[in-house]
């Protein structure tokens, strides 16, 4: 049977699916883990979240747990592509004692689909009929795709959203990719744009349109404008966007594969929605979403399946002192946090200038327990094993210590990042009253462990 004929059979046992997760309480159960920065001095009983987990069972739990039916503003999602490919992100580890480190890939996430575009159809169908119940009825939807499954999934998106809420089809245009003798380049990804209904919110924003020739056009009333390129005038703006992909060195690059810029988002954000407007972004990757949403005055969620897109958005995020909550599928091994060995020298002794106490932390080594923990290519498991051998620390992506470790929910006072020189391995605070100090480091490929330590 050919695809067309499937479409109504691929509706109907998505929207039996949906029914059915609709009737059932409970089926999404997500454990909170950590909050961070600014979160424990901040009342507001809607937390920006950050998850690990299938977002399927996920936003049932936004439903659910967190009564979020109808309360989101926007959703952005950048799904697979439905590209048959499998996507690894790169793995840089620095070490002065094990030369020549070669950088490694990681799996990342896959887009190959068993049972081709039905499969993949039918995994969003009922994602997309659930993201429809989550959405205000002020609220709209973005969805990045490309040429491999856009104009399928616009057609699923007429009958879910209905045809009369599709807004726009926009356009994002970039240099790199895309090159072929068989054809023309592919230089364009694709974004639905829909609304829950007609009272959505919209701000158009304006743009530079250049003037033929660049030369003035002096015509009565309109005010033109003259920058080095030439003469334009300020128009609103238009469904085609030229923005640049992440370049190699730019600093929002985080490394994680399939990374989109922050400037489309943006774009997004600032036309659909208000500062302190809830936006989610389910297929999260590396928190693009959330750090634009963060830097913009947005509440936001993020979620994904993956641990490296979990780490990397976390590092992201914390390096914005964004202020969170992370979460993980309950029953999600990765949730379990007895993944290594941590070793640290920890203190607590009274500070000299005053008659408060100093506590004083050393990370002195950490190491997964197993190489199955690893999950590389087999061919980078000796440069592995040196590493561990002889620079361990180097495998950490961050350390945090909370100082008043309570009810299992780690809530950093510190975070100690990798950066360009390495780890910070020392932390020092000063205070009146410390409680049970909790270490918890996530390494490179996603592992954490914890040691807690009462003073
Ligand atoms: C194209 S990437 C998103 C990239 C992201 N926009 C960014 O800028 O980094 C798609 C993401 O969807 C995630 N994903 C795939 N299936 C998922 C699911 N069922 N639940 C949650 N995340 C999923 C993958 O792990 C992957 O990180």
């Amino acid at each position: 049977m050919s695809l067309i004929m499937k479409l109504p059979i691929i509706m109907e046992e998505s929207r039996k699916a949906f029914e059915e997760i609709m009737a059932t309480t409970g089926s999404g159960r997500y454990v909170l883990k950590e909050h961070t920065g600014r979160h424990r001095e901040i009342a507001a009983s809607r937390e920006n979240i950050l998850a690990r987990g299938d977002n399927l069972s996920f936003m049932k739990f936004l439903m659910d747990e967190k009564d979020l039916t109808g309360k989101l503003k926007l959703i952005y999602i950048d799904p697979p592509f439905f590209s048959k490919a499998n996507y690894g992100s790169e793995i840089k580890i620095r070490s002065d004692k094990v030369k020549k480190i070669p950088v490694m890939k990681q799996k990342a996430y896959t887009d190959a689909w068993n049972r081709g575009l039905e499969e993949y159809l039918e995994m969003l169908a009922v994602r997309l009929m659930i993201m429809r119940e989550l959405l205000a009825e002020d609220g709209c939807i973005w969805i990045h795709l490309d040429w491999h499954a856009v104009h399928y999934i616009k057609v699923l998106m007429d009958e879910i959203f209905g045809e009369k809420n599709f807004i726009n089809e926009v356009i994002w245009h970039y240099k790199s990719g895309g090159v072929s003798k068989r054809r023309f380049a592919r230089k364009h990804d694709t974004l639905l744009f829909y609304a829950k209904s007609d009272k959505y919110y919209f701000e158009p924003r304006q743009e530079k349109s250049y003037n033929r020739g660049y030369k003035p056009y002096r015509f009565k009333g309109v005010k033109e404008y003259r920058d080095e390129l030439g003469w334009y005038t300020m128009v609103n703006r238009k469904d085609v966007w030229q923005l640049d992909m992440v370049g190699r060195t730019s600093a929002e690059r985080t490394g994680y594969v399939t990374q989109k810029p922050e400037t489309l988002i943006e774009r997004i954000l600032e036309s659909c929605t208000r500062e302190g407007d809830l936006c989610a972004d389910f297929f999260g990757g590396s928190g693009t979403m959330a750090a634009a949403a963060e830097r913009m005055g947005r509440k936001w969620i993020s979620c994904d399946i993956g641990r490296l897109a979990t780490i990397s958005s976390h590092k992201r995020l914390i390096a914005a002192n964004a202020a969170y909550s992370l979460y993980d599928e309950e029953g999600d091994e990765m949730a379990d946090e007895e993944k290594g060995r941590i070793e640290a020298d920890i203190s607590l002794q009274p500070a000299l200038v005053s008659d408060k106490m100093l506590l004083r932390v050393e990370l002195l080594s950490y190491r997964p327990y197993s190489l199955e923990q690893i999950p590389v290519e087999e061919k980078y498991l000796p440069v592995i094993k040196k590493i561990l051998d002889k620079d361990p620390l180097q495998l950490v992506a961050y350390w945090s210590i909370d100082s008043h470790y309570e009810d299992g929910i780690n809530k950093p006072d510190a975070y100690l990042r990798k950066e360009n020189e390495g780890i910070k391995t020392f932390y020092e605070a000063i205070g009146s009253d410390f409680g049970p100090v909790c270490i918890k480091v996530v390494d490179v490929f996603g592992n954490s462990a914890i040691l807690t330590v009462e003073l």
